[in-house]
């Protein structure tokens, strides 16, 4: 899939140009209607929509313009089966953490699309990408990760755009993925991705709300003025 292809087809505003009120309003409905999606239907995802969720990744910041991400496409179910297993057997292991009921509560809910999306994609970060010294990352080497994951939210926004799903999976071991995927040893996993079109489509909230697991925190008591020490609801006056 050549590269300058999938970026042809993407669409893009003119150069130093607004948005049109429509695609400003499709930035936020993009946003706001993402899911973690864990049920997929079986048909698979266009080679086209796929260059242009593709290509929207390639197109995150990255630190010193470092591009560190790499896209492992995975559709064989042999190795899709072997990280259900391992996915399997961290579940069990993280759901002993948890006391009842939370612990029951953890154990029924579908956190994972491995088997049934028709794509899994494994997002990695190789920090060696641009040489010894990369511009802006000298005090601060984990930029590079940050950076890989701004690639993963833009390929998780494109996505839904598209109306393609996509499910994180972190109940599993970065040593369990590089050894089924032959990763080499100095590359960084990030994110282990289920791609495929949403059984039943997106739903309107996260699931784990849904489910009673966790409530989304009021944005307020998120935002702190000035200094950290300053109550992030101000006394009036
Ligand atoms: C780093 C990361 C790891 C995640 N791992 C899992 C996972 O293993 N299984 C799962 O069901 N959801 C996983 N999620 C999805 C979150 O549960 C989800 O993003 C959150 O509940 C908010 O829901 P929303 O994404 O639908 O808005 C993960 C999300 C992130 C960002």
């Amino acid at each position: 899939m050549p590269e300058e292809h999938a970026e042809a087809r993407a669409p893009v505003p003119p150069p130093g140009g607004e948005l049109s009120p429509e695609a400003k309003r499709g930035v936020y409905e993009a946003i706001f209607g993402r899911r973690d999606v864990r049920s997929f239907r079986p048909d698979s995802v266009p080679e086209d929509v796929l260059a242009r969720i593709l290509a929207a990744a390639h197109h995150a910041p990255s630190v010193g313009f470092m591009q560190p991400w790499d896209f492992l496409l995975v559709k064989d179910l042999e190795a899709r089966r072997r990280v259900k297993h391992l996915f399997d057997e961290v579940r069990r292991a993280e759901a002993r953490l948890f006391d009842e009921p939370r612990r029951t509560k953890h154990l029924s809910m579908k956190l994972e699309g491995i088997l049934d999306a028709p794509l899994n994609l494994c997002v990695t970060c190789d920090p060696t990408r641009g040489g010894s010294q990369v511009l802006g990352r000298g005090s601060i080497p984990e930029t590079d990760v940050y950076s890989t994951c701004l690639a993963v939210q833009n390929l998780w926004l494109a996505a839904r755009a598209e109306g393609v799903g996509v499910g994180w999976v972190s109940i599993v071991t970065n040593d369990g993925l590089r050894e089924i995927f032959g990763i080499p040893s100095h590359v960084v996993l990030v994110a282990y991705l289920c791609v495929g079109y949403p059984e039943g489509g997106f739903l309107d909230e996260p699931m784990l709300q849904k489910n009673g697991w966790r409530d989304r925190l009021p944005l307020d008591s998120l935002v702190r003025h000035e200094a950290w020490s300053q109550p992030a609801f101000p006394e009036p006056g």
